[in-house]
């Protein structure tokens, strides 16, 4: 694996060996006083961020102290990108002082595309390497998160083929969608989409699930439910259905949560919209595994970074 750009260029066993990797990594830190693996000793992993996030950068900069390589951030607002410099000289600049890895999240989707490709043009002529891992494009993809989601259906469910999984909400704006779809439907589950017409994506038909548009319909045969976040800043001049008539028909209420099955997972990306995506009481309930969904984030990273940057493990 040279980059990490989209779910789609993993098959099964290359997916299965990540979340292995990450299982792995969770266990050789476990009960450590000090966490802290010697795998990246030297190598320099820049986060360059041109959109907001906590879960994502964080977790990458945590994942690469953990594994003792130098982390670096970059935000737009804070860097040379707000007096105009493009995508590609910030990112051919940051790989010119020695980054080995380059974590990018971009408002355009295709932009981590844009960025392998350069980061591969480069080193063609300097025979330096630098590994491209998207953490969010546009409305396209982010396929770190769709990896932490099944690491925590794993452990939640002791597996994902055959397991049957609902993704809710706002999939027209949801690059969280669109890769958990295409990674649950490789590992071998059903997955359906339950959204309003308007918010589905065009073309929608060709993905590898189910639609329906029918919540409480759902509810009832499903292994997991995973809450979207309604991406209002992709919204301009608001949306359809309003906040209120979401809340209403897709927000996972208490009464609707108990439509679910027992063993049923409740799980949501972040940052919540508490009251509108989710009620608050199935936010924090025992079948609710957001916080599992992040602490995984950190080892699912780290198992990431190793692949790239250290070869996949025997
Ligand atoms: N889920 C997610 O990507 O969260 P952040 O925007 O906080 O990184």
């Amino acid at each position: 694996m040279r980059h990490l750009l989209s779910v789609a260029d993993l098959d099964a066993a290359e997916a299965t060996a990540l979340l292995d990797t990450s299982d792995r990594l969770r266990e050789a830190l476990l009960g450590r006083e000090v966490r802290k693996l010697p795998t990246l000793r030297g190598r320099t992993v820049i986060t360059m961020f041109y959109e907001n996030s906590t879960r994502t950068r964080v977790s990458f900069e945590i994942a690469g102290k953990w594994m003792s390589a130098d982390t670096v951030n970059v935000s737009a607002s804070g860097s040379s990108v707000s007096k105009g410099e493009s995508l590609r000289d910030t990112a051919l600049t940051l790989s010119s002082m020695g980054a080995d890895c380059v974590v990018v999240r971009h408002p355009a989707s295709g932009s981590a595309h844009r960025l392998a490709h350069w980061a591969d043009a480069d080193r063609e002529v300097t025979g330096t390497p630098t590994a491209i891992v998207n953490a969010g494009d546009g409305t396209h993809e982010h396929p770190t998160q769709a990896l932490l989601d099944a690491a925590t259906l794993r452990d939640r469910l002791g597996g994902i083929a055959g397991r049957r999984i609902g993704i809710v909400g706002d999939v027209l704006h949801s690059r969280v969608a669109r890769s958990n779809v295409l990674l649950l439907a490789t590992l071998g589950a059903e997955v359906v989409l339950v959204a309003p017409p308007t918010l589905l994506p065009t073309g929608v038909e060709s993905w590898p699930c189910r639609v329906s548009h029918e919540l409480d319909a759902e509810l009832p045969a499903l292994d997991a439910v995973m809450m979207l976040r309604v991406q209002s800043e992709r919204m301009h001049g608001g949306f359809f259905p309003s906040a209120r008539e979401y809340a209403v028909r897709f927000g996972l209420s208490e009464d609707r949560a108990r439509l679910l099955p027992d063993h049923a997972v409740v799980l949501h990306p972040g940052p919540m919209i508490r009251g509108m995506e989710i009620a608050p009481a199935v936010a924090d309930a025992p079948n609710s595994a957001v916080l599992a969904q992040v602490r995984n984030g950190v080892h699912v990273r780290m198992a990431v970074l190793y692949h790239l940057l250290a070869g996949a493990p025997e």
